[in-house]
C-alpha cells in the first residue's frame, strides 16, 4: 500500500503585526468571541499569540484529545479551533449541536492527507481478522470506518488492552507511531505507511551530535518521529506528555523533537529551562517543515478575526458519517475515563 504524494504547502509569512496591532486585534477578537458565546480552543503547536489569547479569553491551549474534550464541556454555541482540520472535525462529532469555526479549513495534516477514506476503506476490507485502530490525525469518514480511535497519548493502553483480548490490529495512518506501538505492546499490526512531514524530519545522527554537545540534556520526542531519533529518547510521548516531562524532570536542559510552537508553553509551564530544538538538518535533510507544521501556521490573529467576522469557515459533516465517527471516539474516551479511575484506585491503595 503506497500512501498519495502530498502536496505540503510553503510555511506561510503572516505580516508582522507591531504591539498596538497586536492587542488591537486581540481586544476586537475578545469581543468577538462574547458577542457570538463562543470559546476559542488552540493546539500547543499554534502561534504564541493565538495560544495566549486562548487562555486569556477563557478557552483552552491543549492537545488534540484534550481539545475535543473541552470543547464539548462548554456551554457556548460556537467553537472556535485553532489548529488542523481533524481537531475541528473531532470538536464538531462531539458537539454537533455547536457551530465549529477554524481560521482556514485548508489547515490539514499530511497523515489526514496521506489517508484518503476510499483507500482506507479498501485496506480494511483486505485485513477483515483485524480490529481497526486510527490515530485522531485522519478525516471523520476514516473515524467512521474504524473500531477505535487513539490519540499518541493513549494509543499503547489501548493496543495493549487489545492485545490481552486477542486482538490483530490494523493501524492507520502515521507509520512510526505504529511501529513504536508495536514495539513496546509486541502487538501483531499491519500499519498503513503514512507520516508527519513534521517528526519525519528530525535526524538522528545530527542528535546524536547535539547531545554530545550538551550531555546533560534530557532528550524529549514525539513518537511520530523515527525510529532511530526514537531509539535516542529519555522520553517518548504527547505534546501533552513532553510539556509534563520539562515541569517535572530536574534536568536544566531539553532537547525537543517535536513541533517549535510547543516552546511557548514549555516556557511558560518551566520558565528556568533551557529548551533546545532537535535538528532538522543533516544528511537527507529537505526542511519542508523546519519543525513547524505548515498546516499549523495557517492559523493566525488575522484570519482568526476574519472567521469570527465573516461567520464562515464551518467545519460540516454528513450526520451519517458522524454517528459512526463518534462511535470509536467515544470508545476511547470511555477507556481513558475507566484507565484514570484504575490509576487513581491503585494510587490510593
Ligand atoms: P497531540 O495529539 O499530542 O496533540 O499531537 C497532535 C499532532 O498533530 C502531533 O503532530
Ligand atoms: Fe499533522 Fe504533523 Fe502537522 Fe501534527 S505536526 S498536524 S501530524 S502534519
Amino acid at each position: 500500500m503506497k500512501p498519495p504524494n502530498i502536496l505540503v504547502p510553503q510555511h506561510p509569512h503572516w505580516p508582522k503585526l507591531s504591539d498596538e496591532e497586536r492587542s488591537a486585534l486581540k481586544a476586537c477578537i475578545t469581543d468577538k468571541l462574547k458577542a457570538e458565546n463562543a470559546v476559542l480552543v488552540a493546539h500547543y503547536y499554534t502561534d504564541p499569540d493565538l495560544q495566549a489569547l486562548a487562555e486569556e479569553s477563557g478557552g483552552c491551549v491543549a492537545d488534540s484529545l484534550e481539545m475535543a474534550r473541552f470543547g464539548a464541556a462548554q456551554e457556548a454555541d460556537t467553537l472556535v479551533v485553532c489548529g488542523v482540520r481533524f481537531m475541528g472535525e473531532t470538536s464538531k462529532i462531539l458537539s454537533p449541536e455547536k457551530r465549529v469555526i477554524m481560521p482556514d479549513l485548508g489547515a490539514t495534516c499530511s497523515l489526514d492527507e496521506g489517508c484518503p477514506a476510499d483507500r482506507f476503506s479498501a485496506f480494511c476490507d483486505a485485513h477483515p481478522q483485524h480490529t481497526v485502530v486510527t490515530y485522531a490525525n485522519t478525516s471523520a469518514e476514516v473515524k467512521a470506518r474504524s473500531d477505535w480511535v487513539v490519540t499518541s497519548g493513549i494509543a499503547l493502553p489501548i493496543v495493549e488492552h487489545l492485545t490481552e483480548q486477542g486482538e490483530k490490529v490494523l493501524w492507520a495512518p502515521d507509520r512510526h507511531l505504529g511501529r513504536y506501538v508495536q514495539r513496546v505492546t509486541g502487538a501483531e499490526m499491519v500499519l498503513w505507511p503514512s507520516s508527519c512531514v513534521v517528526h519525519e524530519e528530525f535526524k538522528a545522527v545530527a542528535l546524536k551530535r547535539i547531545r554530545r554537545l550538551h550531555p546533560q540534556a534530557a532528550v524529549l520526542v514525539h513518537p511520530e518521529s523515527p525510529e532511530n531519533v526514537i531509539a535516542q529518547a529519555d522520553v517518548i510521548g504527547s505534546t501533552t506528555a513532553l510539556i509534563k516531562a520539562v515541569a517535572e524532570m530536574d534536568n536544566k536542559e531539553f532537547i525537543v523533537a517535536t513541533d517549535g510552537g510547543i516552546f511557548y508553553k514549555m516556557q511558560q509551564t518551566a520558565p528556568g529551562k533551557i529548551l533546545i530544538e532537535a535538528p532538522t538538518a543533516g544528511e537527507g535533510a529537505t526542511c519542508v517543515s523546519c519543525a513547524h507544521c505548515p498546516w499549523m501556521g495557517m492559523n493566525a490573529l488575522q484570519n482568526l478575526e476574519q472567521a469570527l467576522d465573516s461567520g464562515g469557515n464551518e467545519i460540516v459533516l454528513d450526520p451519517a458519517i458522524r454517528e459512526r465517527a463518534v462511535i470509536p471516539i467515544r470508545r476511547m474516551l470511555d477507556f481513558a475515563a475507566r484507565r484514570e479511575i484504575e490509576m487513581k484506585d491503585r494510587g490510593n491503595a
